[in-house]
């Protein structure tokens, strides 16, 4: 592990006033995200989509970072360049996605784990031999009747430790990520206790992996009301609580903070970003984004798979990225 290299690679990537672009849909979901605006679900398309998100004019002004799919990572661009160079020229480090996804959990019904560590050693080498400076994994957890259970949090914990630490081996800076979903009728200090107690064993297993903090991300899930709560709680009190959280449960040393959208609206998203960097001006990281439904979903609409709608989806995207950009310097204007 090189301290610099990893410490190096945290600063471009929490550079202001940027954040991070999640574009590493696996196959499965962009295929369900297309579906619903009438896309055929191809691997060309998933090129000209993807083509269409990094050639937006001025992405690089506000994206530090795009997480790509394994698919996209070794996929060339209708120019004969691969994804990656493009990124890398441009000004965007490309990261890539290497977790196989959230698997039903043994034993313990509507509960997921999240796979991936078989080979991720030899995968990781070949990752970074190419190009990549970071990685993501995505561990969930669901709000529910006697769910999250102990050995759910733990066990995804102990694997987000694991990848983290053969990341750092290869001098790739890990993104941990432990969503608690949103899905629920749950009230917002349900959804805090749920996240003190995943922070806090993330952080534990991470302490006795000897994960190196100054060289990892933390992609949380903010605190907020579950999606089908009947009062759910004001952008104050998500920002409020979210930071409180956060300045609680996580070490000072932490390279940087990056939240997922995780089904907010993008209004939401933007907002309850904003809130956060308005009012805590001296926190020990940077707190930043890194969306991929808040910053693509409006553009994918207004493209629908169609040329002629191009300019006009990249110019919602451009827009998009530049509100979730000054909402991490708490700039946004309302
Ligand atoms: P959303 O912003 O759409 O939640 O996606 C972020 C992400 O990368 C989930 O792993």
């Amino acid at each position: 592990m090189n301290k610099k290299t990893l410490e190096n690679t945290v600063s471009k990537m929490m550079s202001e006033p940027k954040g991070l672009l999640a574009m590493d849909e696996s196959s499965p979901t962009c295929a369900k995200r297309f579906a619903s605006v009438n896309i055929e679900d191809s691997e060309n398309n998933r090129r000209r989509y993807r083509e269409l998100i990094v050639t937006t004019p001025n992405l690089n002004n506000y994206i530090s970072g795009a997480i790509l799919f394994d698919e996209t990572f070794h996929q060339k661009m209708s120019t004969g360049e691969f994804f990656r160079d493009y990124l890398e020229k441009i000004g965007i480090l490309p990261g890539i996605k290497v977790d196989t996804g959230a698997k039903d959990f043994a034993n313990h019904p509507n509960e997921k784990i999240t796979e991936g560590l078989d080979k991720l050693r030899e995968r990781l080498g070949e990752y970074a031999s190419h190009g990549a400076k970071f990685c993501k994994w995505r561990a969930v957890i669901t709000i529910g009747e006697s769910i999250p259970t102990n050995a759910c949090i733990l066990s995804n914990c102990n694997s987000l430790a694991r990848y983290a630490s053969l990341c750092q081996e290869n001098n790739l800076v890990p993104i941990v990520e432990p969503e608690v979903l949103i899905n629920g009728s749950h009230d917002i200090s349900k959804c805090d206790e749920v996240t003190k107690a995943s922070l806090e064993n993330l952080f534990e297993q991470l302490d006795i992996h000897n994960v190196l903090m100054s060289g990892t991300i933390l992609k949380p899930s903010m605190v907020i009301s579950g999606d089908n709560n009947k009062s759910r709680a004001d952008v104050s009190t998500v920002a409020e609580m979210t930071i409180k959280r956060l300045s609680d449960s996580c070490p000072n040393d932490l390279g940087g903070i990056a939240f997922l959208s995780g089904g907010q609206s993008d209004d939401e998203a933007t907002s309850h970003l904003n809130m956060m960097n308005k009012h805590n001006k001296d926190l020990p990281w940077r707190v930043t984004f890194s969306y991929a439904r808040a910053i693509q979903q409006s553009a994918l609409n207004a493209w629908r798979g169609d040329d002629s709608n191009q300019s006009k989806a990249q110019e919602i995207l451009s827009g998009r990225a530049k509100a979730c950009s000054d909402a991490s310097v708490g700039n946004l204007s309302t």
